[in-house]
């Protein structure tokens, strides 16, 4: 059996500028996905799965992501005195236990491997989770809880996956497969962002990773892959040579890819519909919505 996981890193030192003008002023993690931040998603997530200490690798200007994590005694004083008690419960999702949240910065853009690395005095030689709140998957288990389970039975590294169309294939970390088990795959090869007649399958890599301490140790060599940043699937891939035990899993679930301005728009129709107080009126709505396009065709 393998030694259980309880950190997790979540790199949020990017720039988001794909949200400009919005991120000029407030980290894209704390954009709200119909009430709740992206980040909340990410820390549910990862307190499902048996996480305890969460380590967020950030940059200049993330102070809000250090704020969100604080008691906000005026707020909560003002809520006691109102008898608002579903608020109150709501917002302690929102606290975290004194000493359970670490800061560390990543001084330079240097890429998602990097990034990673910057965590690795916190981490220890332990095995730990990377979760990036960019990635939002909407599952019945949380898809790190189901990594964790399968986790315990196979150890090594586990990278969540996920088959995407060939055409954006491109995009993403993708698994060269040696042996298909159906949930579970064993890894021969990873690569990170191929031209499309280098890509070894469409079975992407998705923003959930279960690694061993090993994969710091690769990645303090600093090489640059892809894009010239430091990869964390470089640093992944390396462990397949060494030990062979990198897998890939397939989560049950819908992933909604946070990233993009498309992406967030379809997280916010999925989860706004999966609401049960908004289902009805926004429901209702999107209907209306569908037919008068449908009219104007
Ligand atoms: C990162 C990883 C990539 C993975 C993707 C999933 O890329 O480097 O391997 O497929 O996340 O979202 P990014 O989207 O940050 O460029």
């Amino acid at each position: 059996m393998s030694k259980k996981v309880t950190k997790a890193v979540f790199p949020v030192a990017g720039l988001g500028t794909r949200f400009l003008p919005a991120t000029k002023s407030i980290p894209k993690e704390i954009m709200t996905l119909v009430d709740r931040p992206l980040i909340q998603y990410a820390i549910d997530e990862a307190r499902a799965a048996g996480i305890k200490e969460f380590i967020f690798v950030t940059s200049r200007g993330k102070g809000a992501l250090e704020d969100y994590f604080d008691h906000a005694p005026h707020i909560e004083q003002e809520l006691k005195k109102k008898g608002k008690d579903d608020l109150l419960e709501i917002l302690k999702g929102t606290n975290m236990e004194s000493g359970a949240i670490a800061y560390v910065r990543q001084h330079k853009a240097l890429g998602l491997g990097h990034a990673v690395w910057c965590a690795s005095r916190l981490i220890g030689n332990e095995p730990f989770a990377v979760i990036l709140p960019d990635d939002v998957i909407a599952a019945e288990t949380p898809c790190l809880q189901q990594m964790v389970e399968a986790h315990a039975e196979t150890g090594g590294n586990m990278v969540a996956a996920m088959e995407v169309p060939a055409e954006k294939a491109s995009a993403y970390g993708l698994l060269d497969v040696s042996e298909d088990m159906g949930s579970m795959v064993r890894v021969k090869g990873m690569v990170e962002k191929p031209k499309p007649e280098d890509a070894p399958s469409n079975l992407a890599v998705i923003g959930r990773y279960i690694l061993t301490p090993k994969v710091l140790r690769n990645l303090n060599k600093k090489q640059a892959g892809a894009g010239g940043e430091i990869q964390l699937t470089d640093a992944i891939a390396q462990e397949i040579a060494a030990s062979n035990d990198v897998y890939g899993y397939r989560f049950r679930g819908q992933r909604f890819d946070c990233g993009s301005k498309a992406g967030f728009l379809q997280a916010t129709v999925a989860f706004g519909l999966a609401r049960e107080e908004l289902h009805d009126e926004f429901s209702q709505y999107l209907q209306e919505m569908a037919a008068i396009q449908k009219a104007a065709q």
